[in-house]
């Protein structure tokens, strides 16, 4: 589904990539971990080109996302995008900011768009919220309209960077129960996360990049077992 090979960035002079090859299959949850700086925001961006990439080739499908010819919209419409920061419209209500990506991509008015957003908001356990501003719900509710306005336009992946970092911890649990559901569910999933405990029982593979570069990739038995490799070893205990 996703198809990393040989991917490198710099910013300037400072190679923040380094030749990363990798697959993600279609279903997967892969969850990206590593220490602060080592790349995974970037790497997490270039899938959706917030970033561009100066070596090698990202293919969703079969199609090189970063070729010249490439309709970035179209590709951004396929790929839902969740940040830690929620980036919801404070103006806005609730179900108004989920139903925004039909009224701008799909061009539907806000009649024609307002039941599609009523159902995600009901998907994600929202739907009595549906007409609160942003500033009266909670932090994980926030969060969990974030997801239902990426997943709003039934994209076939969803990249999330830290979702659940900017969260009070009472509310954690609601965002991972919510990724949990929807890993099962079968969409494509790469998630920036520090936790560890969603990671082993949620992901399908962990990937570990220290320094831009991807030291190690395995399934969660492996990743957590006395076997891994030994710079995910000092990351876990330094984590815990
Ligand atoms: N816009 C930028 N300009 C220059 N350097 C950047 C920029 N964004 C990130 N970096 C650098 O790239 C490296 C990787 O950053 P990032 O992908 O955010 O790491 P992570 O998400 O793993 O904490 C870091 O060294 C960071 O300082
Ligand atoms: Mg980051």
């Amino acid at each position: 589904m996703i198809e990393f090979d040989g991917v490198s960035k710099w910013y300037g002079a400072v190679r923040v990539l380094r030749n990363i090859s990798a697959k993600v299959e279609k279903g997967e949850t892969i969850v990206l971990c590593g220490p602060s700086g080592s790349g995974k925001s970037t790497l997490a961006r270039t899938v959706n080109r917030l970033e561009p990439i100066q070596e090698g080739t990202i293919k969703i499908d079969g199609t090189d996302i970063h070729a010249k010819s490439m309709n970035v919209n179209a590709l951004r419409t396929g790929i839902g995008f969740v940040f830690q920061q929620f980036n919801l419209f404070p103006h806005l209500s609730v179900v108004d900011n989920v139903m925004l990506p039909l009224q701008r991509i799909r061009q539907q008015s806000r009649k024609e768009a307002l039941p599609t957003a009523l159902l995600m908001l009901e998907r994600v356990g929202l739907a009595d919220k549906a007409n609160a501003l942003p500033a009266d719900i909670s932090g994980g509710q926030s969060q969990r309209v974030a997801i239902a306005r990426s997943l709003i336009l039934k994209p076939q992946v969803l990249i999330l960077d830290e979702p659940t970092s900017a969260l009070d911890p009472e509310m954690v649990g609601e965002v991972l129960k919510l990724l949990r559901e929807l890993s099962s569910e079968g969409i494509t999933m790469m998630c920036v996360t520090h936790e560890m405990g969603f990671a082993r029982e949620v992901s399908d593979r962990i990937w570990f990049l220290r320094n831009g570069e991807l030291t190690f990739e395995a399934k969660p038995d492996l990743f957590f077992s006395s076997n891994t490799h030994p710079d995910v070893r000092g990351f876990l205990s330094s984590i815990h």
